[in-house]
């Protein structure tokens, strides 16, 4: 009997191919195609093989093809003191997006010292569903009482499961040694990791007076309420609660390489310390504060001498630090000129976001020598296994379709006009930079190509983080 003429049906095309790039993960890198449908990387092929039928594709030939950015830490619509960050998630996430970055971890601090962590985490959450890019949320505990306990476990069915907690800012956010303890000591039981800022208070508080009574407690001495050595102490009597818990510690925005050595020792005993940095302590030096507008540079711990910054920056290419954060605060410069005349009164933090990959990038890799494989374990793959996100931080099959082309090698002036982010100003203002993303694809959506951005609408998903879950670093 003749059969009938059935053509084999073919298969249904992917939603996008992206060729002839090299690309780079945290631990290798190799020329491949990249796959990517319904939201996933659904396979890497070698670049010899044809490619599969495909809706769209992008030629990424002579770039690399790296995971999107996970920012480890972005407060977004901020309170702190008497001031309130202009942007929110929407905002935000399309700055971040820009900038490479397709995960967004935010902080839930309480506005004032008597007021909910878990209100505040609930609301934040809430506010997530403007998101165009994926987030997940830190909370933070200010005291510890009878409910510590129940507040934790609560945090942590938000998905919460990383508490920061900061050493200073006393009568504000600051928590006393036993409530840190106690968090961290909660923390174990939800397989969470405590956030620490590591400030001494009591030494920035009597730096700060000695300043004021200098006549240079304005922006341009900030430098100098703030000293090197506050931070060493803060994250000595931190590390040394951690080591008696057997509890994992994350210290966020450490500026010195005291701090980030004391972190390496206590890693090297077996305690599970870990180390971010934020561009800005790597590209800046304190001579910021000579200049026209200081209180641009207001952050805090404070941006530091040029040596302290080099030898920063060394501890990132021996492997000492181990993810960069933002810690984007969009204030704009009226909120800032406000009390320009006391740092202890003005808004802390520059906005970043951003410019979190560019600078970085130029510091660390095109001036520095740093491995982009390195560069890829801090920008994406390391604040990924620290906060538990699956699927994050990897061009691999199977992950999220969270990814950045680039070209390493084109240079752009910084301009607030080309920027996103919610204020009128950036601490780069001018500077050339290499390491801009050309195009960049979140959830498998292309949101940046050649013809600009395509805003993909409230579409972020809420991750919830699960650190111990995973695979920490060690
Ligand atoms: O100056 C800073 N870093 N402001 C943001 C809040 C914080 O301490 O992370
Ligand atoms: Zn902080
Ligand atoms: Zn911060």
């Amino acid at each position: 009997m003749p059969q009938p003429n059935v053509t084999p049906a073919s298969p249904a095309p992917i939603d996008l191919v992206i060729h002839g790039g090299t690309v780079v993960n945290s631990d290798s890198r190799r020329k491949a195609t990249v796959l990517v449908d319904r939201g996933r990387i659904t396979g890497l092929l070698d670049p010899s093989v044809p490619l599969p039928p495909h809706t769209r594709a992008i030629d990424a030939s002579g770039r690399y093809v790296i995971p999107g950015g996970v920012d480890p830490h972005c407060h977004i619509g901020q309170t702190l003191g008497a001031y309130t960050a202009l942007d929110n998630y929407e905002r935000a996430s399309v700055a971040a997006l820009w900038g490479g970055t397709t995960t967004m971890i935010d902080f839930a601090i309480p506005g004032s010292p008597g007021a909910s962590p878990l209100t505040e985490a609930a609301q934040r959450r809430e506010a997530a569903t403007q998101s165009r890019c994926d987030t997940a949320l830190h909370g933070c505990i200010v005291s510890w009482d009878d409910s510590g306990s129940e507040q934790v476990h609560q945090l942590a069915g938000l998905g919460v499961r990383t508490i920061k907690m900061f050493t200073t800012y006393s009568g504000r956010v600051m928590a006393n040694a036993s409530t840190i303890l106690e968090v961290m000591r909660a923390l174990k039981s939800v397989d969470g990791i405590a956030y620490i800022h590591a400030e001494h208070d009591h030494i920035i508080r009597d730096a700060q007076h000695s300043a004021a009574e200098r006549g240079a407690i304005g922006a341009g001495g900030h430098a100098g309420t703030r000293p090197l050595v506050a931070e060493t102490a803060a994250v000595n009597e931190v590390l040394s609660v951690a080591e008696y818990l057997d509890a994992p510690v994350y210290f966020v925005h450490q500026t010195t390489p005291e701090a980030v050595d004391l972190v390496r020792a206590a890693r090297h005993r077996g305690v599970r310390a870990y180390t971010e940095t934020c561009p800005h302590y790597l590209y800046l030096d304190e001579s910021v504060y000579l200049g026209e507008h200081p209180e641009r540079f207001v952050c805090s711990p404070p941006i530091r001498p040029a040596a302290t910054v080099a030898a920063l920056r060394r501890r990132a290419l021996t492997g000492d630090i181990d993810t960069i954060g933002s810690d984007n605060c969009c204030y704009t410069t009226e909120q800032k000129l406000d009390r320009r005349d006391d740092v202890t009164e003005m808004p802390n933090g520059l906005p970043g976001v951003e410019t979190r990959m560019p600078v970085a990038f130029t510091q660390l890799v095109a001036a520095d020598g740093l491995s982009l494989e390195r560069f890829v374990a801090l920008f994406a793959a390391n604040p990924a296994r620290l906060n538990g996100l699956p699927g994050k931080g990897v061009v691999a099959a199977g992950a999220d379709a969270d990814l950045v082309i680039f070209d390493p090698a084109e240079p752009r002036t910084v301009s607030i006009d080309r920027l996103h982010m919610a204020t009128d100003y950036t601490p780069y203002e001018g500077r050339e930079l290499v390491g801009w993303p050309q195009h960049v694809i979140s959830g498998g959506r292309v949101v940046l190509d050649e013809a600009g951005f395509h805003d993909p609408g409230p579409v972020g998903r809420r991750l919830h983080s699960q650190p111990l879950a995973g695979q920490l670093l060690t």
